[in-house]
């Protein structure tokens, strides 16, 4: 990918409209309360930043699954650190997006400087992830500059992310977004000693990673509800495992690849819980029809303890478990062999691999914290993601 320009590199924003897209999809309780600030946190820089330049903003953001799913929470958080004028339900219905678009613009021209606009969950709208050009348009043109800073969702073609900045003079990456491409970038092109691991579920995304990360580093350890696919194409009994039954033959004869390639690893004492809600460390080979595997057990990863601690480089998506489920001994055991290495440079991206860090208080002892879950599969993929491309 051609190297992007990023905000810190433009001149004077004072009197300008920037529109960023920001990445503040947080989880929210039914209270309302949120359950893990993170990305609001890490974006908070962008915006104090971009508030500094005297900018006016307008920040663009989806948030959950539900088209009912508002930003409100999101607007109360930010509200703390910098005032922000909140604009609920923007995108609810087609029909007035037009006038409030119109609306803003004019509030746009009498606002000071340093005025922050957060418009509700774009997803309120099915044009958003329609990659209107319409939509895009009325976006675009109440802005001077479009900034991308919204890494975790840069694998979807949405409106947002690829049609807004066709219309605004400038687009550039924000501060979080350019570290993300500087360090995923990282693990594009690495030494011999560097060590992946993949785990999670779906091998649908995952695949053209895991095959590419074979023939490149010298270890991929591969877990959680792949690893249990993996088993069961290896003849394993899984028991009531979470894994792919329905592969079709090209991937099966992929994931063949997989398993008879040197460099994989797949561990192989796990931890199994049965219909008592027993659980127990156990052999592959041990495994009964009435277990579920659920995690890696610490016995697994000891193979690999000497690679991990002479790797220079390592990168890992996908808790080793059912992390969220509170299987957490494999995932934790592999933060402990990551931070024993001192050297390496390690990034970690995922929803529930970041959280792991974090539980663990972990975060110092990790090199990098991507954002980005899906989007950070698809951009070590491809070396590059859509909302990527269509930057300056
Ligand atoms: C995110 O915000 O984490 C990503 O965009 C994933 O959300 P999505 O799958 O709803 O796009």
């Amino acid at each position: 990918m051609a190297e992007k320009k990023t905000l810190t590199q433009l001149g004077q924003l004072e009197g300008k409209t920037v529109i960023i897209r920001a990445g503040l999809n947080v989880p929210v309780d039914q209270d309302g309360v949120i359950l893990d600030d993170y990305r609001i946190q890490k974006f908070l820089p962008t915006l104090h930043y971009l508030v500094e330049q005297e900018a006016k903003i307008i920040v663009v953001s989806h948030i959950g699954r539900a088209q009912t799913d508002s930003l409100a929470p999101v607007a109360q958080y930010i509200q703390k650190h910098i005032p922000v004028s909140f604009k609920e339900n923007f995108f609810a219905d087609n029909s007035t997006i037009e006038n409030n678009c119109n609306d803003l613009h004019t509030e746009l021209e009498q606002a000071q400087s340093g005025s922050v606009f957060l418009l509700d969950n774009i997803r309120q709208t099915e044009l958003e992830k329609e990659n209107s050009e319409i939509l895009g348009q009325q976006l675009g043109d109440l802005a001077d500059v479009y900034v991308n800073e919204a890494f975790s969702v840069s694998h979807r073609s949405h409106t947002s992310l690829v049609s807004i900045p066709k219309f605004t003079k400038t687009s550039v990456t924000g501060m979080l977004c350019h570290e993300e491409i500087d360090q995923l970038s990282l693990a594009l092109h690495v030494n011999k000693n560097a060590v992946a691991i993949i785990g999670g579920n779906k091998f649908a995304t995952k695949l053209p990673l895991i095959s590419q990360f074979l023939n490149k580093y010298s270890q991929v350890v591969v877990a959680g509800a792949l690893a249990n696919t993996l088993y069961s194409l290896s003849g394993y009994e899984i028991g009531t495992s979470v894994y792919e039954s329905d592969l079709d033959s090209e991937t099966q004869e992929a994931l063949l690849d997989v398993l008879a390639h040197k460099n994989l690893y797949l561990p192989a004492i796990v931890v199994t819980v049965d219909a008592a809600k027993q659980t127990k460390t156990k052999h592959i080979s041990e495994v009964l029809s009435t277990d579920a595997i659920v995690d890696i057990a610490p016995e697994g990863l000891i193979d690999l303890e000497k690679d991990l601690a002479e790797a220079d480089f390592i990168v890992w998506n996908g808790p080793l478990g059912y992390y969220e489920g509170g299987y957490t001994q494999g995932t934790n055991r592999m933060l402990e062999l990551i931070a024993l290495n001192t050297f390496a440079t390690s990034l970690v991206g995922g929803g529930n691999t970041v959280d792991a860090v974090r539980d663990a208080d972990r975060e110092q002892d990790m090199t990098f914290l991507s954002t980005g879950g899906g989007a950070m599969i698809e951009f070590l993929t491809h070396g590059t993601l859509p909302a990527l491309d269509v930057l300056d």
